[in-house]
């Protein structure tokens, strides 16, 4: 009897483990790169406020069927008039892209609590909102960058990394507002926010592209976020950095070890209880 208990619980051990190492996340799409919020707050209970509430849910209906959209909601005075565009990775299908807006839409509510305008870009897609209007107004604001460890090998690889970034940055004179390269082990990828105009959109991924260049030097990879456009590069695989990687395990192990710890008190409860149990039931046996 207590032998089958103990095994039973391991085996619930065992699984709840396995459940947890085998929970899907989409770390490619989901991972956060920048947010931030204006300073000025809105009156809760305002009808600004209902008008963000409205413009952000409007953001993650519209983002199941397309990769880009802009709505304007006019309020009672012009201050009270919202702005907001969604933009995924132009690689992501509908599904991957709904879900991305949504989660980018939520982390935004937290972050910028009752704040009149805010950013939030996570590695998928990028979402804003605000009181000034920012539709189809080019913006080339370094937000984010990140350059990698030095190149080893230097000239082969450089050599491929310019390349890439040379695929990246031509342009045929059609709009293209996602585009990715590779050579070698080496991979780009770079988009526009879908308000800019195709001469833009060229030109914010220029500046983004020359800036990895000239900021990153000789870097492995290269992150350049400006405020309507970025363009990123990675030597080997896909565009999850080290840095980033080591981070997510670092927090993955953590959790693991929460939930065991967790696990390993609740068995021994049942432990003592059940054996707390048996030798109340051995004392009546034996009263018996
Ligand atoms: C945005 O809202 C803030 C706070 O209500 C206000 O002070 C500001 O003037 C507004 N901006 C515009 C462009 O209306
Ligand atoms: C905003 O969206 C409308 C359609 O909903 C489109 O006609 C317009 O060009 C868009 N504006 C920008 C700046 O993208």
């Amino acid at each position: 009897m207590a032998l089958a208990t103990k095994t039973t619980s391991l085996f619930l051990l065992l699984l709840a483990v396995w459940c947890f190492f085998i929970t899907p996340s989409n770390s490619a799409t989901d991972s956060f790169v920048f947010g931030g919020c204006s300073q000025l707050k809105y009156t809760s209970g305002s009808p600004y406020e209902s008008n963000v509430n409205s413009i952000l849910t409007s953001l993650v209906n519209s983002a199941m069927y397309t990769s880009y959209s802009n709505f304007t909601l006019p309020g009672a005075s012009n201050q009270d008039t919202v702005y907001g565009l969604f933009q995924c990775r132009g690689n992501l299908n509908s599904g991957d892209c709904g879900r991305c807006v949504a989660k980018a839409v939520s982390q935004l509510g937290t972050l910028c609590l009752d704040s009149t305008g805010g950013a939030l870009q996570l590695e998928g897609c990028f979402v804003k909102y605000d009181n000034t209007t920012f539709l189809g107004v080019e913006d080339k604001t370094v937000v984010v960058k990140k350059c990698g460890p030095s190149i080893s090998s230097y000239s082969d690889a450089l050599g491929r990394r310019d390349e890439v970034l040379g695929y990246l940055g031509a342009s045929d004179g059609t709009y293209k507002p996602f585009r990715v390269s590779g050579s070698g082990d080496v991979q780009g990828v770079a988009q526009c926010v879908g308000d800019l105009s195709p001469s833009e959109c060229q030109d914010c991924l220029s500046e983004a592209i020359g800036r990895l260049k000239t900021d990153c030097g000789a870097a492995k990879w290269g992150d350049m976020y400006l405020a309507k456009c970025y363009a990123r590069y990675s030597e080997g695989g896909d565009h999850s950095h080290s840095q980033k990687d080591t981070n997510n395990n670092d927090d993955e192990i953590e959790k693991t070890l929460a939930i065991l710890i967790g696990l390993i008190a609740a068995v021994a409860l049942i432990i003592l209880f059940l054996s707390f149990l048996s030798k109340l039931c051995d004392n009546g046996k034996g009263g018996k």
